[in-house]
């Protein structure tokens, strides 16, 4: 079983995922996409946005901004209702989520419980402080998890807020965008954005932290079809998981339900994976019925109602919203894909067993001399391969080296130049997951990888 131990050190030690403001003694749970971090991200949000926007008839993307009106979170709720529950403990001022520290004495979810009952909980069970041991904590109360800043432009208020989902910047565009896009009902709008949570316990590396990203489909439908469209997004949810490489049965689904719903769903299914650290929310899939739409029309005085041409029907659309944590995806992505295997030679290698389209480097090119034209076959080689996306040149060190390197990546193929590819204009192709090795004619490489590892 995978720990979260080796998977922080791979991510740090092969510039995946480093500490954030390590050189100041870091900075609470941030975290800095390294190189191949940042790869493996962007693989992961080209990968969505052709496969939910680009290549889908109904569907376009819009890109708005972190700072929206201060009236946008007045009608979508989050002013009042953004909210966790929190204690502080008496003796050390340590912040804990009262559900969770609930949640850790009981076998179960304390979602939905009310302040008293959680205070009382805490009281009778004698909770202790995790960080100090300590038993004595404030009354519950709650604390809203929207990050507030202020604009330099004063007004009645200057108090603005970063946007703690992407969802409100495309239900406050929607007119915008039914105006100036030939779309109609049902359609939807895709985005993917940073969002910010003032999380109380935020925690198991880049799982629950307070900047991160969202992949966010807002997909408008007759609210009498909206069951169908929530099915469907709901298979196309796991389709999604399967293509990023995710096992099927390491994903449970989990219907949410009363009083753990959010403000805005009548109806969210949970994806829920298995982690390192235990099952715990990777996706979720919303019914959020025409709240969003209808608040914003009250707040705004806006008309955002949609005519139906063919029936002359006007309503507010409803909506089913799928939402994905890119940072999440990162983690789930890495975690099923990290293997330690002993090898026959009694050695032993880590290996990032990651699907080629997830994959940060996809090709690394390895002259197996830095001399003798070696290395200018391998850039001319080198050239070919890119046409994959991101390759790797690297000369430096004994071969085997730079294999187990491209292994822990993820490189799904190595090629090699040796001294024969200047005769026999061939290399050998070595496959990461069973290191066999193969010669082939560069004239052949291209359409070999292609059917091999990038269809
Ligand atoms: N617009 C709906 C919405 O924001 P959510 O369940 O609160 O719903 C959606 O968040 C997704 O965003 C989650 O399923 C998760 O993948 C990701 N997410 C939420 N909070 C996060 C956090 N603090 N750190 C990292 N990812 C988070």
């Amino acid at each position: 079983m995978t720990t979260m131990d080796q998977i922080t050190a791979l991510c740090k030690r092969r510039g995946f995922i480093y500490p954030g403001s390590e050189i100041y003694g870091g900075f609470a749970n941030s975290y800095t996409y390294g190189p191949y971090g940042t790869q493996l991200k962007k693989n992961i949000k080209n990968l969505w946005w052709s496969m939910f926007v680009e290549r889908r008839e109904d569907m376009v993307g819009i890109d708005g901004p972190i700072l929206l009106h201060p009236k946008t979170w007045k009608a979508s709720g989050h002013v009042d209702t953004f909210n966790d529950p929190m204690v502080d403990c008496k003796n050390c001022n340590a912040r804990h989520r009262a559900d969770h520290l609930v949640e850790s004495k009981l076998d179960g979810s304390a979602d939905g419980w009310s302040l008293e009952k959680l205070s009382n909980f805490i009281e009778q069970e004698q909770i202790k402080c995790p960080k100090c041991g300590q038993r004595e904590f404030t009354d519950a109360r709650q604390f809203n998890l929207m990050f507030q800043t202020q604009m330099a432009k004063t007004g009645s208020d200057s108090t603005a807020y970063l946007r703690p989902e992407t969802a409100q910047a495309i239900f406050t565009e929607y007119k915008n965008v039914i105006d100036t896009m030939r779309v109609k009902v049902p359609f939807g709008i895709g985005q993917i954005g940073k969002a910010f949570r003032n999380e109380i316990t935020p925690g198991n590396f880049i799982f629950r932290v307070l900047e991160f990203e969202q992949m966010e489909i807002e997909y408008f439908v007759h609210p009498d079809q909206w069951r169908e469209h929530f099915d469907a997004w709901v298979a196309l949810m796991y389709d999604w998981c399967e293509i990023i490489g995710l096992d099927r049965e390491k994903i449970h689904e989990l219907d949410v339900e009363g009083d753990a719903l959010a403000h805005y769903s009548k109806k969210t299914i949970d994806f829920e994976y298995e982690f390192p650290f235990g099952i715990k929310e990777l996706y979720g899939c919303a019914y959020r019925t025409d709240f969003d739409l209808s608040n914003h029309e009250r707040e705004s005085g806006k008309k955002l109602k949609w005519r139906d041409p063919a029936t002359n029907e006007e309503y507010t659309p409803h909506v089913v919203e799928p939402t994905f944590g890119v940072d999440r995806t990162v983690l789930a992505v890495l975690s099923e894909a990290y293997q330690e295997e002993a090898l026959e030679d009694g050695s032993a290698r880590t290996v990032l067993k990651l699907k080629p389209v997830m994959s940060p480097v996809k090709v690394a090119v390895l002259p197996l001399m830095k001399k003798d034209g070696l290395p200018e076959k391998a850039r001319e080689v080198l050239a070919l391969v890119q046409a994959f996306g991101n390759c790797e040149y690297d000369q430096s060190g004994n071969v085997g080296k730079r294999y187990r390197r491209q292994d822990e990546i993820g490189t799904p193929v190595c090629v090699t130049i040796d001294y024969e590819s200047l005769d026999d204009q061939a290399v050998t192709v070595r496959d990461r997951d069973t290191m066999a090795q193969e010669r082939v004619k560069i004239d052949d490489l291209v359409s070999y990888l292609r059917e091999k590892y990038f269809l």
